[in-house]
């Protein structure tokens, strides 16, 4: 099978490309590292250090890795040199995880909005476009969140992507049963991005004939994989600021270094979760079973479990010195919300998935000690209000830290291979 995964140089992307190289698949990485420009302009930055793209790949096949070729296009600008690879490459499928992905840069400024709506809706759209004009019949995979669904508590299971309703006809009657594309309600504007997308996928999907599984996926934990430990250059990136670190791993870092553990209000807040690994096998699972022309978007619940931001600090505390702060949550978003979400299709992939326990993150605090070093503290915690006594902490900031504007990260240009030696088309 031939795949091109888009935003391969990603937390996700990056082991994705790996393990489908691994798995004897002709792969093809698109990336044109905002998210490396977006890191330098925010002097933010992966706790691990991230070789970069051409070093990887000529270091994976130094590993014992096939070949795989990097392409520098900016998906959402350069419709041309997309819609040019889709016809080289001619790829059965198309992963697709380029996209601007954190909410606090999102909802960071006027800029930072408008330009994760821009970049966001077109790489999807541009893509599809290029599926549909080139003919070419690859079945996409698009990364999308189960936080489209929004943090207000339904008080049901949330399905996937579908729900079935009946209207009350005119003679009072129930009418037959639909089902209808489930009510999205983002509270973000990364969220809002998403729920978009899911539109244009299923346009795409019903006019143009293009397949499409849609992954709901729920906030990715884990660092690394067999494929990017063959070699330290092969590192997996590892957020852990306020703005790209997920929650967990924000925890796992302040768990490492025995930081208080911040949480946002009450702790109340109930997210989906799923490990890289699980991701790793469903985006694999919903390769090898590709939805049929004319089908309708696929839609998995991407998430292996949820759970409540308070009793994911416990862990963290369990395993550590660490104690529990609470602080005022830099979020607009509801303070507290059930979460239960459907993931039968998570088992329909034949993924068990793994769940969060002591012992099941210990080997993430264990890297972030490996490291404890290069970590800057004042990246833990959010600017504003009263955050988190840290005054016997001698690097911790007493407000947070200040983060330049962020303007629309600058295109580059300079699209093509990203070592045309490394190229195998
Ligand atoms: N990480 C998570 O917890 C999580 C949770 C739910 C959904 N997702 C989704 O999974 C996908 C991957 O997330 P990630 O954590 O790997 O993010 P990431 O920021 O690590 O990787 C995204 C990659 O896409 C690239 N990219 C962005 N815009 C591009 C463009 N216009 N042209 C070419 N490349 C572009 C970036 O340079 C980056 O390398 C995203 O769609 C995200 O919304 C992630």
């Amino acid at each position: 099978m031939r795949v091109l995964v888009l935003g391969g140089d990603g937390y996700c992307g990056w082991p994705t490309a790996l393990r489908l190289s691994a798995r004897g698949m002709t792969v093809g990485i698109v990336d044109n590292f905002s998210r490396r420009r977006i890191d330098h302009d925010l002097d933010l930055g992966s706790l691990t250090p991230i070789a970069t793209l051409a070093e990887r790949l000529v270091v994976w096949e130094a590993c014992g890795g096939a070949p795989i070729s990097g392409h520098d296009i900016d998906l959402a600008e350069d419709y041309e040199g997309l819609a040019g690879l889709i016809l080289s490459f001619r790829p059965d499928a198309v992963v697709h995880f380029a996209a601007q992905r954190a909410v606090p840069y999102a909802m960071m400024s006027a800029a930072a909005g408008l330009y994760t709506i821009r970049n966001n809706l077109m790489v999807t759209n541009n893509l599809l476009t290029a599926l549909a004009e080139t003919g070419v019949d690859a079945h996409l995979v698009h990364l999308g969140s189960i936080g489209v669904y929004g943090y207000e508590t339904l008080g049901y299971e949330i399905p996937e992507g579908y729900l079935p309703v009946r209207q009350v006809m005119p003679d009072g009657e129930l009418g037959p049963t639909n089902e209808v594309l489930h009510p999205f309600n983002p509270v973000s504007k990364y969220h809002l991005t998403k729920a978009l997308d899911h539109l244009s996928l299923a346009y795409f999907s019903a006019s143009h004939g293009v397949r499409v599984t849609d992954l709901h996926q729920g906030t990715v934990w884990g660092a690394e994989t067999p494929e990017t430990s063959r070699d330290p250059r092969l590192a997996n990136r590892f957020d852990y600021d306020t703005i790209y670190g997920t929650v967990l791993n924000r925890f796992a870092v302040q768990a490492a270094l025995g930081l208080p553990i911040s949480i946002y209000g009450a702790g109340e807040q109930t997210r989906g979760f799923i490990h890289l690994e699980d991701v790793l096998a469903c985006v694999e699972s919903a390769l090898a079973s590709a939805p049929r022309a004319g089908e309708r978007v696929r839609v998995v619940n991407q998430i292996a479990q949820s759970m409540r931001i308070k009793d994911l600090a416990k862990v963290f505390a369990d395993i550590s010195e660490s104690e529990i702060l609470h602080i005022p949550s830099p979020r607009s978003e509801p303070v507290e919300n059930e979460l239960i979400a459907n993931n039968a299709g998570v088992r329909a992939f034949g993924v068990t998935p793994t769940l969060i326990s002591g012992e099941a993150v210990a080997g993430l605090v264990e890297l972030v000690r490996s490291r404890a070093g290069a970590v800057d503290t004042s990246l833990l915690y959010p600017g504003g209000g009263s955050g988190p006594d840290t005054r016997h902490l001698s690097t911790a900031p007493e407000s947070g830290r200040t983060l330049k504007d962020p303007a629309a990260p600058a295109h580059h240009g300079n699209h093509g291979t990203v070592n045309s030696s490394l190229s195998v088309g």
